[in-house]
């Protein structure tokens, strides 16, 4: 045991580094200086009345903010026909947007970067959530069974497929909430692409029976998220999007016969984005990692 009072020897350089923790080393994530490798998962909450952040999220995710922290915030609908759950937040309107300036506010002023998820469920819905009371919209007319969601037993109205002449409508309903997310002071947006939700109902062939340019092959299914990512990229910037995939996991039946090449695919087309990209593959790096992980976070930056 040290002595009271004792002076601390100075440590030869190869002691601390052992004593470094990777976890808490700093990270350059494009424009973004991170001070450790510590997130916050995107979370929902289910506490969003009439869709719209509550003044109460000001403390909940300034909590979870540490300087040079980097977050995601809870799954934020796109449009009136994204919600599947309760409570839940949206990003399409001013009153939305106007809600949270000051929950982004709070996060910026304990130094943590902050980036929002935005989302459609699609087919994981029922007409009790949809304008009109009309069916959910998906890649295809396939019901999910009702099942148990974490917090009650979801029943499900059989979807909707959509048109083709559809699907750049709600391209643009993603481009717009990423548009209005830098406005409410977001530093980003993560597309949600996992879980069975709308993205994923394209990108996976137990859903996606689409014979148009958005179905059948690999690359065909791929389209309408490659499509969002490019319009969500050229209207805030490449280096501000990122997008979660999980093409190994098939929660909401949305299982694919070949996640790994179905992973590879979305990984490499989305390269073109990001600078590093070839680089991080390449060299086995963390996003290599994070695209892959079944267990973990899979997202991976554009
Ligand atoms: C209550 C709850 C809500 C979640 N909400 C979201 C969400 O909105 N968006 C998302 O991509 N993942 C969501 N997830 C998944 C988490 O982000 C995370 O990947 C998952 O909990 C696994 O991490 P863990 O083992 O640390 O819990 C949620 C998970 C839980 C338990």
């Amino acid at each position: 045991m040290e002595k009271r009072g004792a002076v601390a020897e100075p440590q030869p350089e190869h002691v601390e580094k052992k004593n470094v923790i990777p976890l808490l080393t700093p990270f350059k994530m494009g424009p973004f200086h991170l001070s450790h490798r510590i997130l916050l998962a995107p979370l929902t909450r289910q506490r969003s009345y009439n869709n719209v952040p509550q003044p109460h999220a000001i403390l909940y995710y300034s909590q979870r903010t540490t300087k040079g922290g980097f977050l995601i915030a809870e799954a934020t609908g796109v449009s009136d026909t994204a919600q599947g759950y309760p409570q839940t937040p949206g990003i399409w309107n001013k009153e939305q947007v106007e809600a949270w300036k000051p929950i982004v506010d709070a996060v910026h002023a304990k130094g943590g970067i902050f980036f929002c998820q935005i989302w459609h469920v699609g087919r994981v819905s029922n007409q009790d959530f949809q304008p009109n009371s009309q069916a959910p919209i998906s890649s295809s007319d396939k019901s999910l069974v009702s099942q148990a969601n974490g917090v009650d037993i979801g029943q499900f109205t059989p979807p909707r497929r959509l048109r083709t002449d559809e699907i750049p409508q709600i391209v643009n309903d993603f481009r717009v909430a990423a548009r209005n997310a830098i406005e409410a002071g977001f530093d980003g947006v993560e597309i949600h692409g996992a879980h069975g939700y709308l993205i994923d109902q394209f990108l996976k062939d137990q859903i996606n029976d689409r014979t148009d340019q958005y179905g059948g092959s690999l690359e065909k299914r791929c389209r309408f998220a490659q499509e969002i990512v490019e319009a969500i990229a050229n209207e805030i910037g490449a280096d501000r999007v990122g997008i979660r995939l999980s093409p190994f996991a098939n929660y909401m039946e949305s299982g694919d016969s070949n996640p790994e090449a179905l992973g590879l695919y979305m990984a490499e087309s989305l390269n073109k984005y990001w600078e590093d990209g070839n680089k991080a593959v390449a060299e086995g790096y963390a996003d290599l990692v994070v695209y892959w992980s079944n267990i973990l976070g899979e997202s991976g930056f554009a």
